[in-house]
């Protein structure tokens, strides 16, 4: 059993997180007399028997595939337990404990969007793609924004390979991804006070850097519904939000996207959202991370460490919060 005891100066983990955005925004419902509205956005709904009954993936003889060893880590792999069973995914729950819950996502058929700036527009089903794509397996950290951090053995494929595929024009300057919008099976999105649908961007520099990764697996298994199932990002030298979960369009512009986070608090949370130790968050620092499993501070990395691949993308960038 983990015991860990609180600094006086570390604030308590519920509220270093977009989850403090939700409890704050509840606070202030519920001073409006609007508190029954919030039943829905718990997220609760029992679920156990949706985990009982969860069709398989149709993916799963897909993996284990091989590892490319040009990503180490500097640390121990998470245990899987931990890792599937301690989330964010905020169309299940504002908890942690959601995995029963995400069980209600329905994986197949999910099919991809690809519109906006590109050649031709098309959408591809989820097992077409998978059949295109160079599926490998990579050794990624992964730090939250809330400050707790994994080291995670992810499957799938360069987010640049599926670009090349999506043909952008040459007027594109970003990548916005889109998740599923269903309330019916994410009870979450019955939420008003949230601006569904989750939305995350890259700019095309970003989206074609050789860390930027569309993930499928992860435990050389297909990736779990409550990890994002079945495409996320990850894009480990960017805070975790930034790994937008159950992508279903990915949409090429010249237009800055806003994320849902932004939205949200834009005083808080920006688009750029990359790891700096120096750049505390407005309410609390950003300077160590808690291991996940061990409970262990560490200090945290610029970029997460991953600043050889990434920190040339910031070149020249100027008066942006390139770190909220
Ligand atoms: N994607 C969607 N669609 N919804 C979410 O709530 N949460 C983000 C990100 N992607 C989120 C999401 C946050 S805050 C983090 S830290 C990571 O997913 C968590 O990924 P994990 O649950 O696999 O650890």
């Amino acid at each position: 059993m983990l015991i860990k005891i609180k600094q006086g100066w570390e604030i308590p983990e519920s509220r270093a997180t977009p989850e403090s955005v939700f409890h704050n925004r509840r606070d202030l419902l519920k001073a409006m007399g609007m508190g029954s509205l919030l039943a829905v956005g718990s997220g609760a709904a029992p679920a156990l028997a949706a985990a009982a009954t969860a069709d398989p993936d149709p993916s799963a003889g897909l993996y284990p595939v091989k590892r490319n060893e040009t990503y180490t880590l500097d640390r121990p792999i998470t245990d899987e337990k931990l890792s599937t069973t301690y989330n964010n995914f905020y169309e299940y729950s504002d908890d942690k404990d959601l995995a029963d819950a995400a069980q209600q996502l329905k994986i197949r058929p999910w099919t991809l969007a690809i519109d906006g700036m590109v050649e031709k527009p098309m959408t591809i089903g989820i097992d077409d793609l998978l059949k295109q794509m160079p599926l490998e397996e990579r050794l990624y950290r992964h730090r939250c924004v809330e400050a707790w951090s994994m080291a995670v053995p992810w499957s799938g494929f360069p987010l640049k390979a599926f670009v090349a595929m999506a043909k952008p024009l040459s007027g594109a300057k970003y990548l916005q991804m889109t998740t599923f919008q269903d309330p019916k099976m994410a009870p979450g999105q019955k939420s008003f006070f949230y601006p569904w649908p989750y939305i995350e961007g890259l700019t095309m520099e970003e989206a074609t850097n050789d860390l930027a990764f569309l993930v499928t697996g992860m435990y050389g298994h297909p990736v779990p519904r409550q990890d994002g199932a079945p495409l996320r990002l990850v894009t480990p030298w960017k805070y975790g939000f930034k790994s937008i979960k159950s992508i279903v369009k990915f949409s090429f512009t010249d237009k800055r996207p806003v994320s849902f986070w932004q939205k949200l608090q834009s005083s808080e949370y920006g688009f750029w959202a990359n790891v700096n130790p120096e750049v505390p968050h407005p309410r609390w620092s950003q300077a160590t991370e808690r291991v996940l499993g061990t409970g262990e501070r560490k200090p945290t990395l610029m970029w997460n460490g991953y600043g050889e691949h990434v920190a040339h993308l910031y070149d020249g960038i100027k008066g942006e919060r390139l770190f909220t």
